[in-house]
């Protein structure tokens, strides 16, 4: 299933950057749930370039839902979401057409598709395709919301500029949520921007680190082994493009500890349990255990900049020289930020359809099946 994601919730993408339209279909949601447009436009604006910092390419993400929907509410059969492209200059691309941009998909896609594909604008690898991404996870989040699980996204570092990591996760979580630039503290956001700008001057590009919060999700979800929880969001997140490295809790930072360090000392807490730390990121053994789930992601810098590059004519078969004038994002790391949301949420939704099956926004306690007696 090239374009499609899940076992049980799935979501299937398709368009191209300079096509007529992009879009999603998400199949396997439960019926009833409120499809809310303006929390899903919502998401779409977060996800949109804006100012200096991003590409000049401006579209509506004026979105449809053609299936899957009535009276507000989800049927249960498979939702369309098509969004139309505009804003598309194709010519930006002809000149350079067989030129591969270093980093992007260009090769690798003439590689698979011998010559077929559609290179404008990136085509099918563009970022625009991560429009379509983020209205299903939009859905998926709707869905989420419903058990009480929220997702959320902000950049933990760019050049030399640190946000503080994620520390109370739900009120953390609403804060990104209402800030248009997606970091925990705004003065950390002012540096970051500079970052960003400065790249940009230098006819460059820049990358960072994000960190993911998933709150409020119940105990018991993954599917050890191959489907662990961790292998089923690193799978998902790793389809968006530019991401090049996804770590749970301490991730490569468990390097340096000693057991006593890395461990998650357990306690009850009000009756539940919990831990006092949470360098597993929530994760033990591929299941959660109803603490936060918590992961961070490397995004490369934006392969297309300004400055000269070597690369190959791949027609022609020879080495040559390539500076890219189109509309370009300076850096990727802040419109990413959503997208990581998105499929994040798909991934949850999935996972917890699994475990729960597909009416789980509607289940009304979790499954309190224990063994009697002592052990
Ligand atoms: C939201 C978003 C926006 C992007 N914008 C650009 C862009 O303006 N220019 C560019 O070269 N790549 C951009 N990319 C990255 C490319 O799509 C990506 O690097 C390329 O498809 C190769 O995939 P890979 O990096 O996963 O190997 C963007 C990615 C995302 C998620």
């Amino acid at each position: 299933m090239k374009n499609t994601f899940g076992q049980s919730v799935s979501v299937t993408v398709f368009g191209e950057s300079h096509g007529e339209c992009i879009g999603a279909v998400i199949d396997g949601l439960a019926p009833g749930i409120k499809i809310d447009e303006e929390f899903i436009s919502d998401r779409l604006a977060r996800r949109r370039p804006s100012g200096e910092i991003s590409t000049k390419r401006q579209e509506k993400d004026e979105f449809r839902i053609v299936s899957g929907v009535f009276e507000g509410y989800s049927t249960g059969t498979p939702i369309c979401i098509i969004i139309p492209n505009a804003d598309t200059r194709s010519a930006d691309y002809k000149s350079t057409a067989s030129l591969a941009r270093p980093s992007h998909a260009d090769y690798a896609a003439y590689c698979k598709y011998h010559g077929f594909e559609d290179y404008r604008g990136g085509g099918h690898f563009s970022g625009r395709i991560t429009a379509a991404i983020v209205a299903a996870g939009a859905i998926c989040e709707l869905a989420l919301a419903m058990r009480g699980i929220t997702v959320g996204t902000h950049i933990l570092r760019i050049g030399k500029a640190e946000d503080r990591h994620f520390s109370d996760i739900k009120e953390d979580i609403k804060l990104i949520k209402e800030r248009a630039f997606p970091v925990l503290c705004d003065k950390a956001g002012d540096e970051m921007k500079k970052e960003i700008l400065s790249a940009k001057e230098q006819a460059d590009s820049i990358g960072g680190i994000t960190e993911t919060a998933v709150s409020g999700l119940d105990a018991g979800v993954g599917e050890p082994f191959f489907d662990s929880l961790e292998s089923t969001i690193s799978h998902a997140v790793f389809s968006v493009p530019a991401i090049k490295g996804v770590a749970f809790g301490a991730g490569f930072g468990f390097c340096d500890m000693l057991g006593s360090a890395a461990n998650d000392p357990y306690t009850i807490d009000n009756g539940n349990v919990t831990t006092k730390t949470n360098n597993c990121g929530g994760i033990y053994g591929g299941i959660s255990i109803g603490t936060p789930i918590i992961f961070s992601c490397a995004v490369k810098p934006t392969p297309s900049i300004g400055k000269e590059q070597d690369t190959i004519d791949f027609i022609k078969n020879e080495n040559a020289k390539l500076k890219i004038t189109g509309r370009h994002d300076p850096a990727i790391i802040h419109r990413a930020c959503p997208v990581i949301d998105a499929v994040t949420a798909i991934a949850v939704c999935d996972a917890m359809a699994v475990r729960f099956g597909t009416d789980f926004p509607h289940m009304k306690v979790t499954a309190d099946i224990k063994k009697e007696g002592e052990r």
